[in-house]
């Protein structure tokens, strides 16, 4: 049997904020992260592109020997994951899996909310796609789900600008416009796995009481109760602790970005597709 890493996906930085909680949460599997950085942001781009660029990535992973990709990336999540579980793996290698990181929270966001109304704030693509809306329907009927493209997001933490002064002014902004398609909104999901690095920004614009949920530690537990429902698959992850990371843009300025979202140091090497 064939064994090797778990792969971790994101179009650049954020899905480390979701490889943080997932390696804390099994510390013994290993671990080989990718970020597409050089074609990064994801958010703005079609879904073709977005199906390309995340399969081409995912044929990557399954290069490298893992049985198991997660993508942690809610834009590719969204535009990208049906397709390549449906069209794409069963040509590829109908043993392997790639998840996503829409159902695990969606299975999840109705038990947070009093007043059955949700906001999810996204990239356009996520947004776009209706997603969340799509899936929360299916686990909580009763939930209504509001949604807010939040564009300029993205940049300002890539761009390590999400501590300052000129950041407020954008977090204001998309916070007041998904409160003011309903005032009875009680949860707001950060649908987006760069989002957390903004949380402190966000809760100070909203007024107390709010449930502002981040998808790290979500992912790490649907994640550990699949590998322990899933044995097979378990069962072809290596389990060595050790952790791995690409990048396809320059690895300096990774290295140096990556640790203010994985919270450690990060030596990554670069990847050149194709
Ligand atoms: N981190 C990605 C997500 O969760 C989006 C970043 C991008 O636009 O590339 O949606």
């Amino acid at each position: 049997m064939t064994k090797g890493p778990i792969g971790v996906f994101d179009s650049g930085y954020g899905g480390l904020t979701v490889l943080k909680e997932i390696t804390a949460r099994l510390p013994a599997y290993d671990y080989i992260y990718l970020g597409d950085n050089a074609r990064a942001p994801y958010g703005p781009r079609s879904f073709n592109t977005i199906y390309q660029y995340t399969l081409q990535c995912v044929e990557w992973f399954f290069k490298q020997g893992c049985p198991l990709v997660v993508l942690a990336c809610n834009t590719a999540s969204a535009k990208a994951l049906r397709s390549i579980q449906q069209i794409n793996l069963p040509k590829i290698d109908p043993s392997k899996r790639v998840l996503g990181v829409i159902r695990p929270t969606s299975e999840i966001i109705g038990n947070y909310t009093h007043t059955n109304i949700v906001g999810v704030l996204g990239t356009a693509g996520t947004v776009s796609s209706l997603s969340y809306p799509i899936e929360i329907e299916k686990f909580f009927p009763n939930v209504k789900v509001y949604q807010q493209a939040c564009p300029m997001w993205v940049p300002l933490v890539e761009n390590n600008e999400h501590n300052n002064d000129g950041a407020d002014y954008f977090i204001k902004k998309y916070l007041d416009e998904i409160l003011l398609q309903s005032k009875d909104i009680d949860t707001l999901l950060l649908a987006c796995t760069h989002y957390p690095l903004l949380l402190d920004k966000i809760k100070a614009y909203l007024p107390a009481g709010f449930t502002i949920l981040s998808q790290g530690k979500i992912v790490a537990d649907s994640l550990a109760g699949y590998l322990n429902r899933h044995t097979a698959i378990d069962q072809k992850c290596t389990k060595d602790g050790l952790s791995t990371f690409y990048t396809t843009d320059a690895v300096a300025g990774f290295n140096q970005k990556a640790s203010i979202f994985y919270g450690k140091n990060v030596e990554a090497k670069h990847l050149m597709l194709g």
